[in-house]
């Protein structure tokens, strides 16, 4: 399908037009950015890995039954995906507490949290994403109740197909962020799910194997999420 204008820069992906109205091309950008867009680095290759490891873990998860927005891997960086109105929404769930959680609520890192929680946070950059409840959606109608349950009930299934699949390669899922679309009236995930997104440990070291190794500026980052790719058989 041949790529057209550009829609949208998000801050790792870009987004194009077709010339089929309900399909758009995503593009993975190298670009890596931490603290709400306050800080950018390019990372070679990661828009590479990110594609790749966003496509694999999609098909897992529509074999489990889940409506995702992936349509087909176009090239390296690019994917073919359905072209959805975005819920502006975030949707966290938390196995394990870490980051904006211990920093809220000042549980311990590392705290196996049972059952997990989930969370919703605002897309909005300039406010530094805030958490709000269903309430918050309702009253300002970012999505319907129906979508609202239908966004929380994919997120709980989603946790059960990957918490195996990281489990079954030696890795704790210790958080991570979905966001959905409607596309024809039907809610799908959409976005990416990639290491950018989640937190990811090592189930005997607890060694970092995502963007918190950016975050904290640990180093190898690119290798972390190549590790991953390579432990749960993703093709690179
Ligand atoms: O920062 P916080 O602890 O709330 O993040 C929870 C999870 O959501 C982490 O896996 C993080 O990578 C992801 N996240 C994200 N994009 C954001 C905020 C959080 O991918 N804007």
């Amino acid at each position: 399908m041949q790529k057209l204008q550009q829609l949208y820069a998000g801050k790792a992906k870009s987004v194009f037009a077709t010339e089929d109205q309900d399909y758009v091309v995503l593009s993975f950008r190298d670009d890596t950015s931490a603290f709400d867009g306050e800080r950018i680095e390019q990372l070679s290759r990661k828009g590479e890995i990110n594609n790749k490891f966003n496509a694999f873990i999609m098909e897992q998860l529509a074999v489990a039954g889940i409506p995702t927005h992936f349509e087909k891997l176009l090239s390296a960086n690019e994917a073919l995906v359905k072209n959805m109105k975005m819920i502006p929404v975030e949707c966290v769930v938390r196995n394990v507490a870490s980051g904006s959680l211990v920093r809220r609520l000042g549980v311990e890192d590392g705290m196996e949290l049972n059952p997990p929680v989930f969370e919703f946070f605002l897309k909005n950059d300039a406010l530094h994403d805030p958490m709000v409840n269903e309430y918050h959606i309702a009253t300002f109608g970012w999505a319907t109740d129906e979508q609202v349950q239908r966004m929380k009930a994919l997120t709980f299934e989603v946790n059960q197909v990957l918490k195996k699949l990281f489990a079954d390669a030696g890795m704790i899922l210790v958080d991570y962020k979905l966001e959905f679309g409607v596309f024809k009236d039907e809610v799908y995930l959409g976005d990416e799910f990639s290491p950018d997104g989640c937190r990811l440990w090592d189930a005997e070291t607890r060694k970092k194997l995502d963007k918190d190794r950016f975050r904290q500026g640990l180093g190898g980052v690119i290798e972390a999420y190549e590790e991953v790719a390579q432990r749960i058989g993703v093709p690179l």
